[in-house]
């Protein structure tokens, strides 16, 4: 292929690595740098699978970090750091009080969220370092993460074997590939929890439009955990069926919106679980820049950011506040394992659990 002089965009899709610090622990972090034949850019550590930083183009084709992070390990080390980037595990969101009960075993969790487990407990997917290779893909390039849960690691049942793969394609999307196998029959919901901000920073997320493939959500308690409800979306501040401003309505006099500071809900898509369907697109005015999001999931969690408050600082100095970023986590219903109306999240031995996510990266002028 002919060489562009005038541009400083790499020919080749490639992935480089270099160390990202030493754990307490003493095991290295790794970072890999993927960047496909566009230019576009993502970075990866093996702690926590953390993508640390994913460039994309404005309508003036500029690419700029997308991403909420930090500029080196100590920063995700820190206390209290909201899940930057993390892969989520074993399970993604709210188990009410840290118990659920398979085969009339009870099994406890963590409870470290008002009264519940979250995000998989005290030292969960997003706190560990996986394992870490390159894989062929021949429209862009895959790294593979590969992490061992062991049989009642955070109180959970059964060896988990678990895998996932970030795939950035040189159409500028990212696939998501989930995969898990046990020994026990256990439970699982994996997710990501990248904070998008499609201005690259310049603004709160207020300002970006959103819609939701949804017309449902899931209602909450006080501790954020659902009632069981699916409500309809319709005549309240929680309806995106259309495009509208993720502030359009936050600010309403609203339980629901008073219990979560905001927007910190499930939203039950439409199209259900299985293959890949439309879950949610977000834009960005000023920077023309698009993000829409496909999954076999059959739920997505629409976090506004409402619990930034200032105390954390990131990437080039940036104050994280509240609302400076917007998680689009898909997934399984919360608290599942208590409410067998839900689809369920058991696994069994012998059955892979497979969940995809895919997100693409554009821009409307
Ligand atoms: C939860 C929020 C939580 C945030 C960071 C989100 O997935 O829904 O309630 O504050 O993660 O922990």
């Amino acid at each position: 292929m002919a060489c562009n002089s005038t541009t400083d965009q790499p020919q080749n899709a490639n992935i480089t690595s270099k160390s990202f610090g030493t754990l307490p622990s003493g095991e290295e972090v790794t970072q890999y740098i993927m960047t496909n034949n566009q230019g576009m850019e993502m970075s990866v550590i093996t702690y926590g699978g953390i993508i640390t930083s994913l460039t994309a183009p404005d309508k003036a084709g500029k690419y700029e970090d997308i991403v909420l992070g930090f500029d080196n390990l100590e920063g995700y080390l820190q206390d209290g750091v909201p899940y930057f980037g993390a892969l989520i595990g074993r399970y993604g969101n709210r188990i009410a009080k840290g118990k659920f009960t398979l085969d009339s075993t009870e099994y406890e969790l963590a409870i470290n969220n008002i009264g519940n487990h979250l995000h998989g407990g005290l030292k969960g997917f997003d706190k560990v370092n996986w394992s870490a290779k390159e894989v062929e893909y021949a429209d862009g390039v895959a790294l593979e993460l590969t992490y061992l849960s062991a049989d009642g690691e955070e109180g959970y049942p059964g060896n988990l074997e678990t895998k996932v793969t970030y795939q950035l394609g040189n159409d500028n999307t990212l696939l998501i590939d989930y995969m898990a196998t046990t020994d026990k029959k256990t439970v699982v919901n994996l997710t990501q929890h990248s904070y998008f901000n499609l201005s690259a920073m310049k603004e709160d997320v207020l300002n970006h439009q959103l819609m939701v493939n949804a017309d449902h959500f899931l209602p909450v308690d006080s501790t954020l955990i659902p009632t069981g409800e699916l409500r309809p979306v319709e005549g309240t501040p929680f309806n995106f069926t259309e495009m509208k401003k993720v502030g359009a309505d936050v600010n309403q006099e609203n339980q629901q919106l008073t219990y979560g500071l905001g927007y910190d809900h499930c939203w039950v898509l439409n199209e259900g679980a299985g293959k890949m369907d439309l879950a949610a697109k977000a834009y960005e005015p000023n920077s023309g820049r698009t993000l829409e999001v496909y999954t076999s999931e059959p739920a997505i969690q629409v976090y506004t950011g409402n619990f930034l408050d200032g105390t954390l600082t990131g990437k080039g100095g940036t104050v994280y506040n509240k609302r400076t970023g917007l998680c689009l986590e898909t997934q399984h219903f919360p608290d599942s394992p208590n409410q067998p109306e839900f689809p369920s999240t058991e696994l069994n031995p012998g059955e892979k659990y497979e969940s995809q996510t895919k997100f693409v990266f554009g821009i409307r002028e």
